[in-house]
């Protein structure tokens, strides 16, 4: 131990003491908010008005000793209301539109899942840490993959088609028309789809390194109804295949490859002359000392388990991390052979950046 405990601060001491408890109760109610989003709580609980610990196992078909302590937790956490008086708990509809509406633009719960990934990767992590090596992306507990869809998707049903598309230059127009689209990194294909069922005149293609993944793709655009439309391909970023796309998608995955500059010349030789590259990114700053916030938090420790290692596992080894800021995403893009780009709008979680060849 190098510090005089007798020196220090007792109030500034007790104070943190405080935070890091109150986080630690954080931390550790996750597992419990896993539960709640696996086990269904969270959605028989949403509308239902208050219940009793007994009415909630009876309708999720849990153990009401079990569902007792949960319910605890949550109340204890403010993300159940408790009754004192009646024995009950509620969800309000706020809360619910949170943790329990996939439909619901503000929908976090796939948070959860990935968590759940993110712990089981911790022994990995520890020797990564130490040794340097990668940990590639389909190394990880397949929680991952559908948590990382349910939490953006979201983003994508509500925000890509109103308002991400409209701030490009032309691009609405040209979908609209009737468009040859790559989405790249396309993971299970939220925002393929998304896309697809817009746009029923262009034709889109999703190409991932991650095969269980391109699998489930296909799979949701078939079941969405635009399989005749949209294709997928298992394929790395560097070597997406064809020409003449006038738009190409990089939907938060840029940063997580090995070469993001090897990865975005090939979607600048495979766009038309006029042709847009749509780069969305996790929103951050240029300079750490201004991403010192909840929402940069969550994605540098999201970088830690799962965007720096999948990079440092790939040929280039960059490891941009989820927090690279706009100007060494730009910086990436001109590198890449992009002459023309701007951060085209933004909202608290990401940056969508626009360039052009
Ligand atoms: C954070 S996920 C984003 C997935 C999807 N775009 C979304 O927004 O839901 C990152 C994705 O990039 C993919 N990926 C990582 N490195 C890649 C590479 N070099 N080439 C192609 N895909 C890659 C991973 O397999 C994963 O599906």
């Amino acid at each position: 131990m190098s510090i005089d405990l007798t020196e220090l601060d007792p109030v500034k001491v007790e104070a943190f003491q405080g935070v890091a408890v109150t986080e630690a109760a954080a931390a550790e109610s996750a597992a419990c908010c896993y539960l709640g989003d696996v086990l269904g709580l969270y959605a028989a609980m949403a509308g239902a008005g208050p219940l009793t610990s007994a009415e909630l196992a009876e309708r999720t078909d849990t153990h009401e000793r079990y569902v007792a302590e949960w319910l605890a937790n949550q109340a204890a956490g403010g993300y159940v209301t408790y009754d004192e008086v009646q024995g009950t708990f509620e969800l309000p509809d706020e809360h619910a539109a949170v943790l329990a509406d996939p439909d619901s633009p503000t929908f976090v719960a796939g948070i959860f899942p990935i968590i759940a990934a993110a712990w089981a990767a911790v022994d990995r992590a520890v020797d990564a840490l130490r040794s340097g090596e990668g940990i590639g992306w389909h190394e990880h507990d397949p929680r991952l993959f559908g948590g990382v869809e349910r939490l953006f998707a979201p983003l994508y049903r509500h925000q890509l088609v109103q308002d991400w598309i409209p701030a490009l230059d032309g691009v609405h127009d040209r979908l609209t028309a009737g468009a040859q689209v790559a989405d790249v990194g396309c993971g299970l294909g939220a925002s393929t789809i998304v896309l697809a069922e817009a746009y029923p005149a262009s034709r889109f293609t999703g190409f991932d390194s991650h095969p269980e993944s391109i699998a489930a793709a296909s799979k949701a655009a078939a079941e969405a109804g635009v399989g005749d439309r949209v294709g997928f391909e298992v394929v790395p970023a560097d070597s997406v295949p064809g020409a003449g796309y006038d738009l190409v998608c990089f939907f938060d995955c840029l940063h997580d490859m090995g070469d993001p500059v090897a990865a975005a010349a090939r979607a600048r030789e495979a766009l038309t002359d006029d042709g847009t590259l749509l780069v969305v990114e996790p929103q951050a700053s240029d300079h750490l000392a201004d991403n010192l916030n909840p929402i940069s938090r969550l994605f540098y420790a999201g970088s830690v388990f799962l965007c720096t290692p999948n990079s440092l596992s790939q040929d280039g080894a960059v490891g941009l991390g989820a927090q690279a800021g706009p100007t060494r995403l730009r910086e990436a893009l001109t590198d890449a052979g992009f002459t023309h780009h701007r951060v085209a709008t933004e909202t608290p979680f990401n940056l969508v950046i626009e360039a052009r060849p």
